[in-house]
C-alpha cells in the first residue's frame, strides 16, 4: 500500500472568493429565508454542504476537454469519447445520455415498470424512491438492519439483506419484479459502502430468478475505494480493475455524472441487453434529446468522460474520502453524536441525540440545520422529520428513523481548514444547545415541502 498522503494530491489554481458574514447579517439571511436553509443565497453561505452534487471542482484536463466539446446534435465525437469512456472504466457497451442522475431513473422505469410492480434496493435514494412511484410501482428497502443503528461500527452498512430479497423474489416472482436496485454508496442511510461479497451474493439471487440487477452507480468509485481498504482480498488490486469486478456484477447501472464523474451536471444510462436498449432509447428521445447527446452539451459529456477516468485515482480518492473521515473524527472527538462509520461523501449528525429536549415534532434535525448556519455560516441539509413529509394516507408527520443533518462535501473544493471550521462551529453548538428552539411551519407545501416550506422558531 502507497505511504500516507500529507496533503491534498494538487494545488489550486483557481479561487472563488467567499463572503465572510456577521451574526447579525446571518440572523436577518435566514429570517429573509423563512428559517429555511435551502432558501438561502449561496452569497450568504460561507461553506456549504447542502451537497456534493454537481457542486465540486473540476481538473485543468477536464476544462481543456471542455473546448473539444462537438456540439452536432447527432453522431457527435464527445458522445462517442463518452461512451468509450463508459466502456472502458465501467465495461457497458451501450451508453445513453441524460442530463443528470433522475433522467436516467426516469428512462429506467418508463422502460421496465408497470404498475403495481415491486423494486427492491438496498435503500432507494429520494429521486429514485419518487420515480418508481411516479409508475405507480412500489419501492422496497431490503438494507441490513444494521444500518440504522448509528452507533454500530460495521464496514460495509449499505449491504442488502439477502435473505429477505430471496423471500421476496421467491414469493412475489420476476413478473411483479421487474428488476432489482443497489445504490452504491448508501446515500440514504449514511453514504455507507456495499461489499464485494454483497454485490456477488446480490447477482446469484438475481440469476436465480431472471431478474435483472442495476446499480444506481453515483458514488461508485468511493464504494471501490472501500472494498480496497476495507474488504479483505483486495488491498493490492487497483481501483479500476476493483469497479470493473463491481460492474460485472450487475446488468447496467443509473448514474449522476455530479458525483463520481467529478462533472457539474449530467448523467446516463448504461446497459448490455441491446433489446432493453432499444425500447430504453425511444423513452429517452421522447424526454431527453437525441440518443447521442440526451440532455448533455457535446462539452459537459467531455467533462464526463474525463471525470470518469479521473476519478479512478487512488491517491485522489484517499484524500476524497479521508477529509470526509477527517471532519467525522474532529466530530466525534469533540462529542457530537454522529452516525458510524463515517460515509464516503458525507458526514450524518445524529440531531436526535444532540437535542434531546426537542420532540420529533419540533423537528430537532430542522432546528440544528439553522443553528449551525448561525454559528459559522455552514449550509447542511435535514435528512429528518421535514423531508419525510406526510402520509397520503393519513396525513400524519411521517417518522423517519433517525433525524439527521448531512454534511455533504463537495469533491477537491474545500481545504482541511474549512473543516476545523465546520467542527469548531458544532463545538460551539454543544455548548449552548440546551437552549436551542424547535420550530412550526409558516407556510407546508403539499408535496417535497422541505425545498420551499417557511417555518418560525418556536
Ligand atoms: N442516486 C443517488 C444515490 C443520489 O445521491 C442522487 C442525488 C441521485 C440518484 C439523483 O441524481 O441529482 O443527478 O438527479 N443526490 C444528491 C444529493 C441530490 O444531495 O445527495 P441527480
Amino acid at each position: 500500500m502507497e505511504s500516507p498522503l500529507t496533503a491534498e494530491p494538487y494545488r489550486i489554481k483557481m479561487v472563488e472568493p467567499l463572503h465572510l458574514t456577521t451574526l447579525a447579517e446571518r440572523r436577518r439571511c435566514i429570517s429573509e429565508a423563512g428559517y429555511n436553509p435551502f432558501l438561502l443565497e449561496s452569497r450568504s453561505v460561507y461553506i456549504d454542504l447542502l451537497t456534493d452534487s454537481g457542486t465540486g471542482s473540476m481538473s485543468d484536463s477536464q476544462w481543456a476537454a471542455m473546448m473539444e466539446g462537438d456540439e452536432s446534435y447527432a453522431g457527435s465525437r464527445s458522445f462517442q469519447r463518452l461512451r468509450q469512456a463508459v466502456a472502458d472504466v465501467m465495461g457497458f457497451s451501450f451508453v445513453i445520455p441524460a442530463h443528470q442522475g433522475r433522467a436516467a431513473e426516469n428512462i429506467l422505469f418508463l422502460t421496465l415498470l408497470k404498475e403495481g410492480d415491486l423494486v427492491p434496493s438496498n435503500y432507494h435514494f429520494d429521486t429514485t424512491r419518487a420515480h418508481v412511484w411516479n409508475r405507480r410501482a412500489v419501492p422496497v428497502d431490503l438494507v441490513s438492519a444494521e444500518a440504522h443503528d448509528p452507533e454500530l461500527e460495521m464496514p460495509f452498512k449499505g449491504d442488502v439483506d439477502l435473505a429477505r430479497l430471496d423471500d421476496l423474489l421467491r414469493e412475489k416472482g420476476p413478473g411483479k419484479v421487474p428488476l432489482v436496485m443497489v445504490t452504491l454508496t448508501c446515500n440514504g442511510t449514511g453514504g455507507h459502502p456495499v461489499s464485494m461479497a454483497n454485490l456477488k451474493g446480490l447477482r446469484d439471487i438475481t440469476l436465480k430468478y431472471g431478474v435483472p440487477l442495476v446499480m444506481d452507480a453515483c458514488r461508485f468509485a468511493e464504494n471501490a475505494y472501500f472494498i480496497k481498504t476495507r474488504e479483505p482480498g483486495y488491498q493490492d488490486k487497483p481501483v479500476a480493475g476493483i469497479v470493473r469486478e463491481m460492474m460485472d456484477q450487475v446488468d447496467g447501472c443509473t448514474m449522476s455524472a455530479k458525483k463520481d464523474a467529478l462533472a457539474n451536471i449530467g448523467g446516463f444510462l448504461a446497459l448490455r441487453d441491446p433489446e432493453i436498449v432499444q425500447r430504453a432509447q425511444a423513452w429517452a428521445v421522447l424526454y431527453e434529446g437525441f440518443p447521442t447527446y440526451g440532455g448533455m452539451a457535446g462539452r459537459d459529456m467531455e467533462a464526463v468522460a474525463r471525470g470518469l477516468r479521473e476519478v479512478l485515482d487512488f491517491s485522489y480518492l484517499a484524500d476524497r474520502v479521508g477529509q470526509v473521515q477527517y471532519l467525522h473524527s474532529q466530530l466525534v472527538k469533540a462529542g457530537v453524536p454522529v452516525v458510524k462509520p463515517s460515509g464516503g461523501h458525507a458526514v450524518y449528525v445524529d440531531a436526535g441525540a444532540f437535542l434531546p429536549h426537542l420532540p420529533r415534532a419540533a423537528f430537532p434535525a430542522w432546528a440544528l440545520s439553522v443553528e449551525l448556519y448561525l454559528e459559522a455560516g455552514v449550509r447542511g441539509v435535514e435528512i429528518g422529520s421535514v423531508m419525510a413529509g406526510r402520509d397520503p394516507r393519513t396525513g400524519e408527520n411521517m417518522e423517519p428513523r433517525l433525524e439527521m443533518v448531512r454534511l455533504a462535501i463537495p469533491r477537491r473544493t474545500y481545504t482541511y481548514r474549512h473543516m476545523d471550521v465546520v467542527a469548531r462551529a458544532f463545538l460551539d453548538l454543544l455548548a449552548r444547545r440546551e437552549r436551542v428552539k424547535g420550530y412550526r411551519f409558516e407556510y407546508e407545501p403539499p408535496v417535497l415541502r422541505h425545498f420551499t416550506a417557511r417555518l418560525s422558531p418556536m
